[in-house]
């Protein structure tokens, strides 16, 4: 599905990613782990088309199309759904708002989400639907955040450290949100410094230090492999 090779990416004179290969097959959950500065966002930038990030060399491919060159706007709509770091919710606009928007930029014929099917899968959201962004917890927000890349019927989401300033009772939560999509197909890279919740949702792991890919495995690897935690990712 999304199959990123030999990426360089650079801002100006920064060459940040240094010969990037990753890829997600489909209905399958691949995560991405690494310290603060290692280059995850860099690797989502370049997917999305996301300036500054600059892809000088190397190939992002999602089912057989070149994505280098295209706008974010394109990659949403050849069907990668967003998540950014830090969420990006609109203080003033309220929860239901949130969603028409997302809805219109969608590129499907037949959509499979609407603001319905978004409520069952987060009652929480659906009972706040008239409070604005602002109003939001951080986890209401982060699942606000994820209910808007769905309204664009992705078939793969790009889910850039969906963990980040949450309590541990909402990260459980969240988790199983998440085995939920996983379970109804939905294909899923997601970057995280949590280890706990990737190791808990992913098929596959890779660890990225200082631009480059240091490990790929399946979870049970990386749990055993004592050294890439310490090393790379600061536990165990
Ligand atoms: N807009 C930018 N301009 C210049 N350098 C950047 C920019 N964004 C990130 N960087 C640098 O690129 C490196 C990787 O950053 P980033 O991809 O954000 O890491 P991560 O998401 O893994 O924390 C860091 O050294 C960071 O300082
Ligand atoms: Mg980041």
């Amino acid at each position: 599905m999304l199959q990123v090779e030999d990426l360089h990416t650079y801002y100006s004179l920064a060459h940040v990613l240094r010969g990037v290969s990753v890829e997600v097959a489909e209905g399958r959950v691949v995560a991405l782990l690494g310290r603060n500065g290692a280059g995850k966002t860099t690797l989502v930038s370049s997917v999305m088309g996301l300036p500054p990030a600059q892809v000088r060399s190397g190939s992002i491919r999602y089912r057989g199309r070149d994505l280098v060159g295209h706008s974010p706007h394109e990659v949403t709509r050849l069907g990668i759904g967003l998540v950014p770091q830090g969420r990006r919710i609109y203080r003033s606009l309220t929860v239901l708002e949130h969603l028409k928007i997302a809805a219109r930029s969608s590129a499907a014929d037949v959509p499979a989400w609407d603001s319905n099917r978004i409520f069952s899968l987060f009652p929480q959201l659906g009972e706040r639907k008239y409070l604005r962004g602002g109003a939001l917890s951080g986890g209401e927000q982060q699942m606000l955040a994820i209910a808007r890349a769905l309204m664009g019927n992705p078939r793969l989401l790009l889910m850039d450290e969906p963990s980040e300033g949450l309590a541990p009772i909402i990260l459980q939560q969240l988790g199983e949100r998440l085995l939920e999509l996983k379970g109804a197909g939905l294909s899923i890279f997601l970057v995280e410094q949590n280890v706990g919740l990737a190791l808990r949702l992913a098929d596959e792991v890779h660890v990225l230090d200082r631009g480059q890919i240091v490990f790929r495995g399946t979870p049970a690897a990386l749990e055993a492999d004592a050294q890439v935690k310490q090393r790379y990712l600061g536990v165990g």
